[in-house]
């Protein structure tokens, strides 16, 4: 009797902690979903206008911050409990210099936030920034506008705890509540025993998965699980809807950059000559195209591959023909001309500003290193994402070719000296701004 006792204890001490540990992980995921109430907000010190304040947060700041969660920058309702106004004042007119000039508050700020450079606010007026801080120092309950920010600052890789977070923590509960059931079953068997109760011996050989299926508890546990993780997987797969890449569309005509740009080297700028001065590359028109083919009516035969014959070859070369209106048998026009209409695969939405020249003259950066080998493609597709992070990954760490750029020596001093570095990214030129991209 005394064992069963002793047993008993030990078990429900097991059962408490267990229990204990259940409720709190389950407050931390609710707490996570709800945001915090926001505690006893410092009223800030300068009585400013929370209104006007509101407006200008909206214009400068909300872009980067959120008043109660982590954005680009931190959150900052109640950031004038953290630093006086003058450090604000300092901070706010231009971060990069109170950074260099050694100010511990600042360094941590910056460091703490992967050091991402914060826009300097020079025309702001102290009077400015009274007001936004009368704004962020609102206490939360009279803000219920705090969102607005919200729907402008959503780099989508931020904000929130991620779901494989809250999916982990629900794996745990379930191998809890396993252990759990598991721990009860062995006290009671003991107790049976103990108390000289018959109880039907282990059936020797059950196969593990038939008392799986038996155990409709588990079953339970377990369909719910798997609820879970497809539901995971599922939302991953629809964030991916809107990413085109490895788009790949039939054309009208089929042509090969893998026998122009690569069998016969024919320079990329050859027929996208608008990439090197403009915002567009653009598709070649049909008259570059005759400038070769007046002469080249069909393909070699060691062109033909296994998969598209000369025969295949050659018809599209007569497509060609058809659509300039070009008669191989007399070597001349004969007025009928009809558009090919190319399938555009690239396509960034309307709101973003990408220019070619930009990338291609101004900073060097070769073709393929956005459109992949295009010179080994039989069908021509989209190889980068074109999302906005993919944009911004290789503005924070691509360097600016400053040699020999005459325009940029003046800037480069400048910036160099304010970032304190000899390279500068694209990044630190400015190029994380949203209205750089973004109309
Ligand atoms: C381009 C994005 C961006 C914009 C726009 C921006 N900030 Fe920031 N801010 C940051 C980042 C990032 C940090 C974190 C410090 C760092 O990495 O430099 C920060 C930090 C701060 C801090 C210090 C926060 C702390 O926890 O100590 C304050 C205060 C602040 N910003 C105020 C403002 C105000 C006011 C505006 C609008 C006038 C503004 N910011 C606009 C990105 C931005
Ligand atoms: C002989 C002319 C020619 C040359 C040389 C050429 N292209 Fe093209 N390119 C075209 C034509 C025609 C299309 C449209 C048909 C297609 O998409 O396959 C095109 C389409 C493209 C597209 C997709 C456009 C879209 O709709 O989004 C990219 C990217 C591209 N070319 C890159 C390159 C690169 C990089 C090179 C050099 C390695 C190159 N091209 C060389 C003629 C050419
Ligand atoms: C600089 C010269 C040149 C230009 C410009 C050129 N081609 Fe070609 N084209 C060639 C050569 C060379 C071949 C391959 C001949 C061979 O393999 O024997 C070829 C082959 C082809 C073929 C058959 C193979 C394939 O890609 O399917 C087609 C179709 C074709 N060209 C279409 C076009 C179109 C459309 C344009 C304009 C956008 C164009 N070409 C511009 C030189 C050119
Ligand atoms: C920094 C990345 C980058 C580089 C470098 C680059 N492109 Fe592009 N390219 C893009 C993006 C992004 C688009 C989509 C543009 C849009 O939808 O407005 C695009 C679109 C195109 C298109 C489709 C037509 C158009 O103008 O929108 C062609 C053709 C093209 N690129 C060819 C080239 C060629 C040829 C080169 C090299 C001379 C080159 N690109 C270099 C990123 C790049
Ligand atoms: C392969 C790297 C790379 C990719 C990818 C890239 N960029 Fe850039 N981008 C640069 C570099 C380097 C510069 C700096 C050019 C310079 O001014 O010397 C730049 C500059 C810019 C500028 C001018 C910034 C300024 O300060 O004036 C804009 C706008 C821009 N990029 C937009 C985009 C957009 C939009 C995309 C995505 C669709 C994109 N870039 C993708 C490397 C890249
Ligand atoms: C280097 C260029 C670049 C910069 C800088 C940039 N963006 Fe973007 N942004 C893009 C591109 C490209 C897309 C389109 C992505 C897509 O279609 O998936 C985009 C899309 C968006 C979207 C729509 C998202 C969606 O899912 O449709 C929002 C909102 C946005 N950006 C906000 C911002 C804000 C706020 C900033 C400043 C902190 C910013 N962007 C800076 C390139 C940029």
């Amino acid at each position: 009797m005394k064992k069963v006792g002793n047993h008993n204890s030990t078990s429900r001490k097991m059962f408490f902690s267990l229990a204990l540990m259940l409720t709190f992980s389950l407050t931390s995921i609710a707490q996570v979903a709800v945001p915090a109430p926001a505690a006893e907000v410092p009223v800030a010190t300068q009585g400013g206008d929370p209104v006007k304040g509101k407006e200008l947060f909206n214009s400068n700041c909300a872009a980067c911050h959120k008043l109660d969660a982590k954005s680009t920058g931190p959150a900052l309702r109640g950031i004038s409990g953290k630093h006086d106004m003058p450090w604000l004042y300092k901070w706010i007119h231009n971060s990069a210099d109170l950074i260099k000039s050694g100010d511990a508050a600042a360094v941590k700020v910056f460091e703490a936030n992967n050091k991402v450079p914060m826009t300097a606010f020079p025309a702001l007026s102290e009077g400015d920034i009274d007001n936004i801080i009368a704004y962020t120092s609102e206490p939360k309950a009279e803000a219920p506008a705090a969102a607005v920010g919200g729907t402008v600052a959503g780099a989508p890789q931020e904000g929130g705890i991620s779901n494989a977070v809250i999916l982990g923590a629900l794996a745990l509960v379930m191998a809890m509540l396993v252990v759990m059931l598991f721990l009860v079953n062995n006290v009671l068997r003991k107790v049976a025993k103990a108390n000289g109760i018959e109880v039907a011996p282990k059936e020797p050989t059950m196969p593990i998965w038939k008392a799986f299926a038996k155990n409709q508890f588990l079953v339970l546990v377990t369909t719910i699980f798997l609820m879970l993780a497809g539901a995971y997987f599922v939302y991953g797969f629809l964030m991916q809807v809107g990413v085109d890449q490895d788009y790949e569309p039939i054309q009208p005509i089929h042509y090969s950059h893998k026998i122009h740009a690569g069998d016969n080297e024919i320079n990329c700028k050859y027929c996208h000559s608008a990439a090197r001065v403009s915002k567009n590359a653009g598709i070649p028109s049909l008259n570059v195209c005759m400038n070769c083919h007046k002469n080249i009516a069909e393909v070699a035969e060691s062109t033909a591959t296994p998969e598209y014959s000369k025969a295949f070859y050659d018809e599209q070369i007569q497509k060609l023909y058809t659509a300039v209106g070009w008669d191989k048998s007399t070597q001349s026009y004969t007025g009928k001309s009809q558009p090919v209409k190319w399938v555009r695969i690239h396509n960034l939405p309307d709101f973003v500003y990408f220019n070619h020249s930009q990338h291609v003259t101004v900073a060097g950066i070769e073709c393929q290193t956005c459109h992949g080998p295009v010179e080994t493609y039989e069908i021509q597709k989209q190889f980068a994402p074109l999302t906005m992070g993919w944009c911004i990954n290789c503005h924070r760490k691509t360097e600016v070719k400053m040699k020999g750029n005459e325009y940029y020596d003046k800037i480069h001093e400048e910036l160099s000296k304010k970032y304190g570095v000899d390279k500068l990214t694209a990044a630190q030129m400015g190029g994380l701004e949203c209205g750089k991209c973004h109309y």
